[in-house]
């Protein structure tokens, strides 16, 4: 079968190595990632958001399937194009990618539907207003911009604002300055406790669930610094994480499912991976963001381990036709670490080539999955944004974890960082601990 994989991070390599087991791989790319072009029977370097672009190629090769790896391209409509072209697209269309590119239509549609998990939540395009709402209320904020920012938008009281008058501050800027594409700011009661992920696939109408995963959002160790794209991740053998229940996770899985049921009833059928952000608080789970499309990392985690025919599995999505025994996984633990350019969120030092040993990296039972790189003269350089991730697989965190370290041995640069304390045990401990006293109703 023929696949076109459109994207070109991590998130897009591990979706192309997952459906390359079962098809050829086709791919529209915006940056050669060594990865996938090494994958793809063709490819072109392109405008990932261009729908004309996308539609030529996968008509030109004649592809059976396409999966849409990005927001940006499910935001400019390239679902809808494929399907107006007769291609089967595994992604939502435009106007169902609302669920992550508006932040203020996902609130409402919980609210309308009275989904469970719900924070309280108001959409401002007065400042005036704005300051208002947040001195008065007695709950920290989190403030978001509406539109898409690359996971980098969000800002939370407390953490990377220090106060309500920080939060005003940062509220007035996201307004002035249309972050996020829009003069509007969500102004959101913060959810205290631990952060997790879990994505399902959704085929229009139910959404059948992968493990769990725990992503690391702070550029550095101990979870402080800029908030990134995500600076590795992991997932245990059970689909759980150490601090989240079975009845935890059924509860989450069970606000997708609801969701997925109202956009039905709303005529606007969702069909591609919904990945639910949650907060585990000490009233159960709060979502904190949808998002359209598979996480990166947590693609990283869960796609290895699927034991189906993961193309066959996105064209049944697409026919409104999947089954729970159609989505299995491998139960094992696994660990992610993102190999970054230093100062990566900030100010980072890109433009030097990366060595990756892949025979070593192998051996170890590691994989790796390159992301922002570009090729120059057969030279793997770094960019801006997140070079590769390492991923290790195991029968407990401390094997997963380990190999990732090994792995990480046979990767050569200047100016690299990894948060090596990613499913190390103290910051797991960490976790478990926090959750303890959420639970107590002790917030730090
Ligand atoms: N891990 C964050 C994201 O994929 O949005």
């Amino acid at each position: 079968m023929k696949v076109l994989v459109v994207g070109g991070g991590a998130r897009e390599h591990v979706i192309a190595e997952t459906a390359a087991k079962d098809g050829d791989i086709y791919a529209v790319l915006n940056n050669l990632n060594p990865g996938i072009t090494d994958l793809a029977a063709e490819y072109i370097k392109a405008d990932i958001t261009d729908p004309e672009v996308v539609v030529n190629f996968a008509l030109e090769k004649g592809v059976e399937v396409a999966i849409i790896g990005p927001e940006a391209s499910l935001e400019a409509g390239v679902v809808d194009a494929l399907e107006k072209a007769e291609v089967a697209a595994f992604g939502p269309r435009q106007k169902a990618a609302l669920i992550e590119t508006s932040k203020a239509y996902m609130r409402s549609l919980l609210e309308k539907y009275k989904i469970p998990g719900r924070l309280a939540f108001k959409v401002f395009d007065d400042v005036e207003e704005m300051k208002q709402h947040i001195k008065e209320v007695e709950y920290q904020v989190v403030v978001k911009p509406v539109g898409l920012t690359g996971g980098k938008g969000v800002r939370v009281e407390g953490d990377q604002l220090r106060d309500k008058d920080e939060a005003i501050a940062y509220g007035e800027e996201v307004i002035k300055k249309k972050i996020g594409g829009a003069a509007q700011v969500v102004i959101e009661e913060r959810g205290i406790g631990e952060e997790l992920t879990i994505m399902a696939f959704c085929d229009g109408k139910d959404a059948y669930p992968m493990p769990a995963v725990q992503d690391h959002p702070h550029a550095f160790e101990g979870d402080v610094g800029p908030i990134t794209g995500g600076m590795g991740s992991y997932s245990m053998d059970s689909g759980l994480l150490p601090f989240l229940s079975q009845e935890e996770y059924n509860q989450c899985v069970d606000i997708m499912r609801k969701t997925v049921e109202a956009m039905k009833k709303e005529g606007n059928p969702y069909i591609g991976v919904l990945y639910g952000q949650f907060i585990l608080t000490k009233d159960g789970p709060k979502v904190a963001e949808f998002n359209a499309r598979f996480g990166d990392p947590e693609a990283m985690n869960v796609l290895p381990l699927l034991k189906g025919n993961f193309p066959e599995i996105c064209i049944k999505a697409t026919e409104g036709a999947l089954s729970q025994k159609d989505i299995e996984f491998e139960k094992k633990y696994t660990v992610c670490k993102y190999v970054v350019p230093e100062g990566y969120g900030e100010n980072p030092k890109y433009g030097y080539q990366v060595k990756v040993n892949r025979k070593e990296i192998e051996k170890q039972g590691c994989k790796l999955y390159f992301s922002s790189v570009t090729k120059e003269n057969g030279k793997i350089i770094t960019t801006k944004s997140r070079a590769l991730a390492m991923v290790g697989f195991g029968d407990s965190f401390q094997e997963a974890e380990e190999s990732v370290e090994e792995a990480l041995k046979f990767v050569e640069g200047e100016h690299l960082y990894v948060r090596h304390d990613i499913g190390k045990e103290h910051s797991l401990k960490k976790r478990i601990e926090h959750m303890k006293k959420v639970r107590k109703g002790v917030f730090l």
